[in-house]
């Protein structure tokens, strides 16, 4: 009785288990993927990957912000490379001012170590959110929004952020419309400046040391903000509003265009956040989310196309199935955009037979046929159902399943996985295709020592 139980559970367990990757600790030499860095060989990781020693010293405030930032992202902390994490350290002098900015690629969460600090973001709803926090306090900063920080204080301050990405990345709101080459006309167009105004902030910020200029034109109209209160939320927004109010950069523009401005903002920071595609350059090594991307200047229409799945697979074996996969290995197209095809072809009493996609989700369609499909919860519930022409069925990420053709004809399906790279893991070939001694498969599964033989035999597994 009790075995079956036990059975289901441990290949539950295995299949989990073996979908995990411990670490991807970031190897510089190769070329980054979707999600970060290619993985160094585990071989060669050592303990001094995954630690950093770079946050315990100040930065260095004597600059025209009066702030530094000391980044641990995965350029410089490798052991964070695809674990969703990272970390920096602001310091803010007297007066220092970390300037509007997004991370494209996280949200962020800023804890006072030391002083007080005035921060704040703008919603998509443009919503001010705005603080004088304490040493102690918490703020978090969602993804992709705009946000800064101010030392309205006459003490240094120290913070410590976290981001949900081991790369966040850093766009400075003035540098992206006013240091690049988007024409004049056009930014007056789609920020309602004036022509004069976006004309004399690119001269500055075009100029000479770009860097430099640009946090001078930002420090020279913020710090004027007078120290916060940290009891009045609503008179901060006052006193910064007024210092906002009061620059010479807001001057050129009437009531309304603050507010446009603030839009376009948002949206030009978010449209900057988006990788268009990431094509898979099969030559290169894969990373934690994907194959590296093939340099922009080859990508070519075929590389989103895919017409493999117009072709029925060949069921003339043992299982009287066929899985034609259309994933990132077979179709660059999808790379990084996390979705990805499959055609199953399934001969009658065709068996698709128990398995697992440690990476996707699935949705199933049936265009020809009957299949009877199901899938096991981590509860251990059985989900079955036959499906007709038609239907469709969910199978969630990382559980057994399996489909069967329990019709009288040929059946056809259609899978889509929510990721580009899903994986497959067959059970049977898990458990008695490879060489995990018998011994040790009886005592981690219950099922007797002749069974496992059998299977080893049939399959091929050793020992
Ligand atoms: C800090 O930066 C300033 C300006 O670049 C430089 O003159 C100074 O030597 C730096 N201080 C330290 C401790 O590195």
């Amino acid at each position: 009785m009790i075995f079956p139980i036990f059975f289901t559970f441990a290949l539950l367990l295995s299949s989990s288990l073996a979908s995990v990757q411990d670490f991807c600790v970031a190897n510089y030499k190769a070329p980054e993927g979707p999600a970060g860095y290619a993985c160094k060989k585990p071989a060669k990781v050592t303990v001094d990957d995954f630690v950093y020693s770079g946050l315990g010293i100040a930065g260095n405030t004597t600059n025209i912000i009066k702030a530094a930032v000391t980044p641990a992202f995965a350029a410089q902390f490798p052991g964070v490379n695809g674990l969703g994490i990272s970390l920096a350290r602001l310091d803010l002098d007297a007066g220092g001012v970390i300037p509007f900015h997004t991370h494209p690629g996280a949200s962020e969460v800023l804890l006072v170590a030391q002083g007080t600090i005035i921060a704040g973001f703008v919603s998509s709803a443009n919503t001010v959110y705005l603080k004088t926090l304490k040493k102690g306090d918490i703020m978090v900063f969602p993804q992709g929004l705009l946000h800064f920080q101010v030392n309205g204080d006459k003490t240094p301050s120290l913070a410590y952020v976290s981001f949900s990405s081991p790369s966040p990345g850093l766009q400075i709101l003035d540098f992206a419309l006013f240091q690049n080459d988007l024409p004049t006309e056009l930014i007056a167009q789609t920020t309602f400046l004036d022509v004069a105004q976006i004309k004399k902030l690119k001269g500055v910020l075009g100029a000479r040391n770009l860097k430099h200029e640009a946090h001078e034109f930002v420090v020279q109209e913020v710090h004027r903000v007078p120290k916060g209160n940290a009891e009045n939320p609503a008179k901060n927004q006052h006193i910064l509003k007024t210092a906002l109010a009061s620059t010479q950069f807001l001057c050129y523009v009437t009531m309304i265009f603050p507010i446009l401005f603030t839009f376009f903002l948002l949206l030009s920071s978010s449209n900057a956040a988006v990788q268009d595609f990431c094509v898979a350059d099969l030559t290169a090594p894969d990373g934690p989310a994907g194959y590296s991307c093939k340099s922009p200047a080859n990508v070519k229409v075929d590389d989103f196309v895919f017409s493999g799945l117009g072709v029925a697979g060949n069921t003339t074996n043992i299982i009287k199935a066929a899985v034609t996969p259309a994933f990132a290995a077979q179709f660059p197209g999808v790379n990084g955009l996390g979705i990805s095809l499959a055609r199953l072809d399934l001969a009658v009493g065709g068996v698709i037979p128990f398995h697992t996609h440690p990476g996707g989700s699935e949705v199933l369609i049936v265009i020809e046929g009957t299949i009877c499909a199901g899938f096991v919860s981590s509860a251990n519930t059985v989900y079955l159902q036959t499906l007709e022409k038609g239907d469709i069925m969910v199978f969630p990420q990382g559980l057994l399943h399996f489909q069967v053709n329990g019709g009288e004809a040929t059946a056809l399906a259609f899978v889509s996985f929510s990721s580009p790279s899903p994986g497959l893991q067959i059970l049977d070939y898990a458990l008695f295709k490879n060489d995990l001694p018998t011994e040790l498969i009886a005592q981690t599964t219950f099922l007797d020592v002749a069974q496992i033989k059998k299977l080893k035999a049939a399959l091929g597994g050793t020992n």
